[in-house]
Formats: structure tokens, C-alpha cells, sequence
């Protein structure tokens, strides 16, 4: 396998500079954010079996939301003297000190599935998501599908600061401009997480005449909507008919609500970012050969259309 002859030759090249290594495998850091929600947990699961599956050794480290653990996780992976680094950043901007000392070391560093906001000679590429294509796509469901009433909407935002939540709010924004009809009324992180989706979409309820004025929720993931779904229905409403939900990820649970007429659309992430990323790193360990500054997933939207139960079950071997 081509990865593993570039391991031996990256191996065979890091023995020499550091004077320890293992000719045998590749050693690649990965450092995650956290395990905020199912698409980050089935990212995990898949960014290890990429690994297990090409004969690398993966150091993992879970920065439990934190950008300092992050930095901290960089800084010992550049210690250790790891072949290339994988990073999940869970914030757009401070990441140019620490992958300044990568680049010294002669560190490849990838970003998975959020950008940054740093010089891109920092890093060999991104493997993202076009996330402002998201939140366009997931607006002009809306758009078309809510009628021409007027339409008050509340948004869960993603994690503040990361690049996910800034883009698809940009994009959702977009796709509603021009439709006077649509209005943003209420608009506040939920941090990704199902727990926080529900808390504060429970406060949008009180605050929106127990829901009755809302038209519908965008939520910047499907956790999050899912939470909300929940606290619709305490409210005693029905999610997907009185408030309608538009979400992105892709995640099984998004269809078994789908199914279940509770979720009206998603626009599919895919948590294999890894794969990829491993592609490249062969490449230009082998070959030295330099990818695209960004190579793009796709963005697939998803509606009760689909069988959403087919989805569900086809899903569920994919690391979630
Ligand atoms: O960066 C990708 C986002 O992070 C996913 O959409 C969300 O579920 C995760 O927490």
C-alpha cells in the first residue's frame, strides 16, 4: 500500500532527525475538539478506523472544547515528532503561534471539516465542507417550501467563533434575502450540543408566545434541532408541522425524526474527512506532491422524500 511505503520512507527520513522512530509506521497527531455532538462522536470513530485501516499509528487527543487544550495537544505532538497533524479547529482565529512551531519543525498540519483564519502557508490543506453552500441550501428549502405567509424564524447557532456557525448563519441569510416575507426574530448559540439546543429553544418558545408566533427553526446541526424538537413538543406544538425544522449533518436521529414527521430537511456533512486527508498526506509524503489549499466535501440536502428510514439504517455503519 502506497501510504505504507510513504510511512517507511517518512519513518526511515524521521529515524534519521530524531534518531527513534519506528520504521514501521506513520505517526499522525489528531487533535479533536471534543465530542459535542453525533457527527463529531461518528468523525472520531471514523478518522480511527482510517487509520487502523492504513497501518497508522494515530495519537489522539480530545480537547474537550477547548482551544487552549488544542495548542497544548500541538505543541506536544511537535515534541514527539509526529509525522504530519491533523486538526479540528474549534475556532476560526489564534492558531498562528502554535502552527508557526509546526511549520519550523517541518510538521504537515490538515484541518479537518472548520477553516481558520491564519496564512495558508501554515497549513497543507483543509478538508471542509463548503459551509456557507450549507446554510445557503438549508435557506432556500425554506424559502421555497414555508409559502409566502410571513415567516419568523429562530436560529441555534453553532459554537461561537467557529467557522461552521459563522458561515451558516452567512449563508441561511443569504438565501432569505429578497424574501421580505422571512425574518430572523431570535438568534443565539446552542453550542452544538442537543442539551443547549433544547435550553435555549425553550426560552425562543416562552419568548415567541409559546411558539405560536414561530414559523421555524434553522438549526446549525442536527443535534441541536433534535433538542429543539423535543422542547416543541413539550411546548405542546408539533415540530415539522406548527414549527417547521431545517437542520444540517446528516445524522441518523434527523431521520428517524424525519420519519416520524418531526424534521423537514438537512444538508448531509460527512464526518469521513479523514479519508481525504490521509490521500493527500500520502501524496505528498511520497511524491511531495502539493494538494489544493481545500479540498471540498460535498453538501447533499435531504427531506422526508428521501425514505428517511433507508437513510436512517444505511447510516448507521457509517461511524454513527
Ligand atoms: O464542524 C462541523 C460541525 O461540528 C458539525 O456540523 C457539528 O455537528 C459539529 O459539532
Amino acid at each position: 500500500m502506497k501510504l505504507k511505503n510513504a510511512l517507511l520512507s517518512a519513518t526511515v527520513l524521521a529515524a534519521c532527525m530524531f534518531g527513534s522512530a519506528s520504521a514501521a509506521e506513520l505517526v499522525v497527531g489528531f487533535s479533536q475538539i471534543g465530542s459535542e455532538s453525533g457527527w463529531r462522536a461518528a468523525e472520531t470513530t471514523v478518522t480511527k478506523q482510517e487509520a487502523e485501516k492504513r497501518g497508522v499509528d494515530l495519537k489522539f487527543s480530545d480537547a474537550q472544547q477547548k482551544q487552549e487544550n488544542q495548542i497544548k495537544a500541538l505543541r506536544s505532538f511537535v515534541a514527539q515528532g509526529v509525522n504530519a497533524i491533523f486538526l479540528a479547529p474549534v475556532v476560526e482565529t489564534g492558531w498562528d503561534d502554535v502552527l508557526k512551531e509546526a511549520k519550523e519543525a517541518e510538521i504537515p498540519v490538515i484541518l479537518l471539516d472548520r477553516t481558520i483564519k491564519a496564512p495558508d502557508d501554515l497549513y497543507l490543506t483543509a478538508v471542509t465542507s463548503d459551509q456557507v453552500h450549507e446554510g445557503k441550501v438549508a435557506g432556500e428549502w425554506l424559502v421555497k417550501n414555508a409559502g409566502d405567509k410571513k415567516c419568523n424564524i429562530v436560529e441555534l447557532q453553532g459554537t461561537t467563533g467557529s467557522s461552521p456557525a459563522i458561515a451558516r448563519k452567512k449563508g441561511f441569510e443569504v438565501a432569505l434575502a429578497g424574501h421580505d416575507n422571512f425574518k430572523i426574530v431570535r438568534s443565539q448559540t446552542g453550542d452544538f450540543t442537543r442539551a443547549k439546543g433544547k435550553e435555549v429553544m425553550e426560552s425562543f418558545l416562552k419568548a415567541e408566545n409559546g411558539g405560536k408566533d414561530i414559523c421555524a427553526l434553522y438549526a446549525h446541526n442536527d443535534d441541536m434541532a433534535v433538542g429543539g424538537i423535543q422542547a416543541i413538543k413539550e411546548a405542546g406544538l408539533k415540530p415539522g408541522k406548527d414549527i417547521l425544522v431545517v437542520s444540517i449533518d446528516a445524522v441518523p436521529d434527523i431521520f428517524q425524526a424525519m420519519a416520524a414527521g418531526e424534521a423537514n430537511a438537512t444538508v448531509e456533512l460527512t464526518p469521513n474527512m479523514a479519508g481525504p486527508a490521509f490521500d493527500v498526506l500520502d501524496a505528498y509524503l511520497t511524491d511531495k506532491k502539493e494538494p489544493p489549499k481545500w479540498i471540498q466535501t460535498e453538501s447533499k440536502l435531504y427531506t422526508p422524500a428521501d425514505d428517511p428510514m433507508k437513510v436512517y439504517e444505511a447510516k448507521k455503519g457509517l461511524g454513527y
